[in-house]
């Protein structure tokens, strides 16, 4: 048993995929948030950058005492965490392992299509980790570097012409070659489902980087007997480097939950 809360982060919203999940299969367990929305996107960024941000946001998080961490983050995990995880004496949780496993478990043609940033298409980490766990498959990479300033902004439900007239142009390529499956590799697109799922519709199953690993977080705390007591309701803590209030409106409105006044600001620099 440990009562010690799990810290998440991200470039920005996207993480809190990986919270809405996170809140309804481990209801008990405390968490706190970091979007470094100051810096977001991440996407398109370099190696060298990206681990710079990577260990300064993890940095920020371990002033608390927390007993795991999960890169709520396709463009980290795909860049940084081997790197993190050995710099680190805590659990780290990455999004790739989780979601590939997930993702050939449900292809039936092994055609698996990968949608994320530029960055997490240009590491190849997803593409690897598939061929890794099946020699057998065929992947189809896209990057969408429109995708996450989209979503920052709130453009992300179906009817809205930006948005639907770019996921297309991003899309069909992977819908001409025929995939079955395609995973979200970036923990910002399970808030575009709804415009995906219109686009590529009932043939093709979605596979979200940000629900595996939360999964994959549940599994690791029950083997290490680190789960905070069932009868206890967690709570949980919203940090950013930018407007909170920005981020409060969209955070609400795709939690389900007002958390208005709740998330707070810090100085990422001086981490
Ligand atoms: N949500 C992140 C990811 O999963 C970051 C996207 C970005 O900031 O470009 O890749």
């Amino acid at each position: 048993m440990d009562t010690r809360p799990i810290g998440v982060f991200d470039s920005g919203l996207g993480g809190l995929t990986a919270v809405r999940v996170l809140r309804r299969i481990l209801r008990q367990e405390d968490l706190i948030y970091f979007g470094d929305t100051a810096r977001v996107p991440y996407g398109g960024r370099s190696r060298e950058t990206l681990l710079k941000y990577a260990r300064q946001d993890l940095r920020f998080l371990r002033s608390f005492d927390l007993k795991a961490v999960l890169i709520a983050c396709g463009t980290v995990s795909t860049t940084s965490l081997e790197t993190l995880q050995r710099e680190n004496d805590l659990p780290i949780v990455g999004v790739v392992e989780p979601t590939c496993r997930r993702a050939l478990a449900v292809t039936r043609n092994r055609r698996v299509g990968m949608i994320a940033t530029l960055a997490s298409v240009r590491s190849g980490a997803y593409q690897a980790a598939l061929r890794r766990l099946d020699p057998e498959v065929s992947v189809f990479e896209q990057p969408c570097p429109l995708f996450v300033p989209l979503v920052e902004n709130g453009r992300f439900r179906p009817g809205d012409v930006v948005i639907e007239t770019v996921a297309r142009e991003y899309l069909e390529p992977l819908l001409d070659w025929g995939c079955d499956t395609l995973i979200l590799g970036c923990t910002h697109y399970p808030l575009l489902e709804d415009v995906i799922s219109k686009i590529c519709g009932p043939g093709v199953t979605l596979v979200s980087a940000g629900e595996e690993s939360a999964f994959e977080l549940k599994r690791l705390l029950a083997g290490q007997d680190r789960r905070a007591p069932e009868d206890r309701k967690g709570k949980a803590e919203f940090y950013v480097s930018d407007r909170a209030e920005d981020f409060e409106g969209v955070a609400s409105m795709f939690l389900a939950e007002d958390i208005h006044h709740m998330a707070r600001r810090i100085d990422i620099d001086q981490y």
